[in-house]
Order: structure tokens, then C-alpha cells, then sequence
């Protein structure tokens, strides 16, 4: 049975994980196995920085192998913003309706060709020797005009993937999973799981 603990608190991002891992044989722990989950603070300029952060504070209070992954929404008529400050663009940690809000005025005035965006997520996964492998994802798209949908979470109800009529929001989870940022990284990850249970036999 292989430990696995998901550094994440945010519910949506944990359920697309473990839909997407899909391990049988697989214990996942999350923060509602630990009372005394640390709160990491997400200080790094990368999403690969803020990974790190996050996967190396859990391998180190509980000595188990765990996976984190930063991700975020890069808009190009913002430079990229809100980039790896999405989750607290509109200053409160998490709070969906008001980044989108705030991601609607930042745009106004805007027309559509200019809307163009990516969500991007980069994953990590951590054994408790330090040993470390990592994977990334990108799913390009453009920022609607209004949200659309109550499905997902986050930045879903404003982004179109390329080529789609429907926001993510509007798309089940299986199918957000097969071309999401993070549905890519962590499917790299599937691919990845048979070198880490080596690595951990060996360790
Ligand atoms: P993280 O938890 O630091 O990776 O922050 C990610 C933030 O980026 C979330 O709070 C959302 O605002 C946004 N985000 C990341 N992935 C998604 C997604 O799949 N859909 C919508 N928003 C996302």
C-alpha cells in the first residue's frame, strides 16, 4: 500500500487529484486526517516554488510521502496576473465570487481576441528522504464576460478552454479532468507512480 498525503485544504483540487490518480492500491491522507495540519505560506515567486513550499512543510512534520500542486490563472492583457497570487487576487484567501469579480473589472473594456489566458499547475511529489520528482500542465483558453455554470471551483465559471462554448464550469468533473492544468500534471504523475514505489522500495 502505497502513503500518500495531498498538501492541499481545498476540497475541489483534492477530489480532482484522487479521480485522477485512480490508484487501487493507494492510502491518501488529507488535512482532515491531521488535527495539527501546518498552514504554509505561500512566499515563493513560482508556482514550482510554492509547490515545494507546501510539499516540503508535510513530508517533514508526518515523514510521509506527499504530492502538492501550485496553480493559478495567468491572463495576458493582465501580464499574467493574477499568476501565483490567483487564490487571494481580490484579498481573501479562497474567495471565488470576488476574484471573479475582480478579474471582470480588470478586464472591462477589453474585447474578446484580447481575453486570452491559461490556467498552469505544476505538481510535486516528495518521499520523506527528500528524493523529489515534478510535473507540470497548461490548458489555454480565453476569460469570458460573465461567469457561466456552478460546477468546479475557482476561476471556472469565467474560462473558456480553446475551442470550447461552454466554461469549466459547466463541465462535469471527468471532463474538466482530461484537459485541465492540473488533469494533465497529474495524469504525468499516474505515469510517474511506478518510479516513485521503486524509489520508495529502495530507500
Ligand atoms: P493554489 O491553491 O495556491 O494552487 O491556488 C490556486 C488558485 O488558482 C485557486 O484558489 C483558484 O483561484 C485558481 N485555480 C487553480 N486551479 C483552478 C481551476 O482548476 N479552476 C479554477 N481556478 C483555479
Amino acid at each position: 500500500m502505497l502513503e500518500l498525503i495531498i498538501a492541499s485544504k481545498n476540497d475541489g483540487k483534492i477530489r480532482e487529484i484522487v479521480d485522477i490518480l485512480e490508484l487501487s492500491d493507494l492510502r491518501v491522507y488529507t488535512y482532515k486526517d491531521f488535527p495539527d495540519w501546518p498552514d504554509v505560506e505561500e512566499t515563493g515567486t513560482t508556482f514550482y516554488d510554492n509547490a515545494l513550499l507546501k510539499v516540503e512543510a508535510l513530508v517533514e512534520k508526518y515523514g510521509k510521502p506527499a504530492v502538492s500542486d501550485d496553480s493559478g490563472l495567468e491572463v495576458d492583457a493582465l501580464g499574467g496576473d493574477p499568476g501565483v497570487d490567483s487564490a487571494i487576487y481580490a484579498g481573501e484567501h479562497g474567495n471565488a465570487a470576488k476574484n471573479n469579480e475582480k478579474l471582470l473589472r480588470a478586464l472591462d473594456g477589453v474585447p474578446e481576441e484580447e481575453r486570452t489566458a491559461r490556467f498552469r499547475c505544476v505538481a510535486i511529489l516528495m518521499t520523506p528522504d527528500g528524493w523529489r520528482t515534478s510535473t507540470e500542465g497548461t490548458v489555454e483558453g480565453r476569460i469570458g464576460f460573465e461567469p457561466h455554470g456552478a460546477l468546479g471551483f475557482g476561476y471556472d465559471p469565467l474560462f473558456f478552454p480553446t475551442g470550447e462554448t461552454r466554461t469549466v464550469a459547466e463541465m462535469g468533473l471527468d471532463e474538466k479532468n482530461k484537459i485541465s492544468h492540473r488533469g494533465q500534471a497529474f495524469m504525468k504523475m499516474r505515469e510517474k507512480m511506478e518510479e516513485v514505489r521503486e524509489h520508495l522500495k529502495d530507500s
